[in-house]
């Protein structure tokens, strides 16, 4: 057999033996939820975000080892990133953090910049007219 059962880089098996970020968080200040047509797959992710930046993302996903891995990774990197710079993060940038995907797996990607990008909208729709610090409400 060539180039073995598998074909995932060690970091994506890595990622998959022990995701980070797993779970829910209560009262997100935005999740996403999105499902995948080609396999129906689904990936959950939710998102604290603290004057514009990106301070806390947990993910819950109903999939294939490569969307958990794909999923975990994301949750690492938006970490510390404001929200805009999230909003650039994208499929390939997720999958190049894991080392490559293999070629029928590159869809598995597209889940979790899907799930990112949507848990981003709800964010931002929910704070529309609230500048980052602005306060609430004064007494
Ligand atoms: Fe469904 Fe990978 S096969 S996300």
């Amino acid at each position: 057999m060539r180039g073995g059962p598998t074909q995932y880089s060690e970091k994506v098996m890595e990622h998959f033996k022990n995701p980070r970020n797993v779970g829910e968080i209560e009262n997100p200040d935005g999740v996403g939820q999105v499902g995948n047509p080609v396999c129906g797959d689904i990936m959950e992710l939710y998102l604290r975000v603290k004057d514009g930046i990106i301070t806390e993302a947990k993910f819950k996903t109903f999939g294939c080892g490569a969307a958990i891995a794909t999923s975990s990774m994301v949750t690492e990197m938006v970490k510390g990133k404001s929200v805009e710079e999230a909003l650039k993060i994208s499929n390939r940038a997720v999958a190049e953090a894991l080392g490559g995907l293999p070629p029928v797996k590159m869809h598995c990607s597209v889940l979790a910049e899907e799930a990112l990008k949507s848990a981003l909208d709800d964010y931002l729709s929910k704070s529309k007219g609230k500048l980052p610090g602005e306060k609430v409400k004064s007494k």
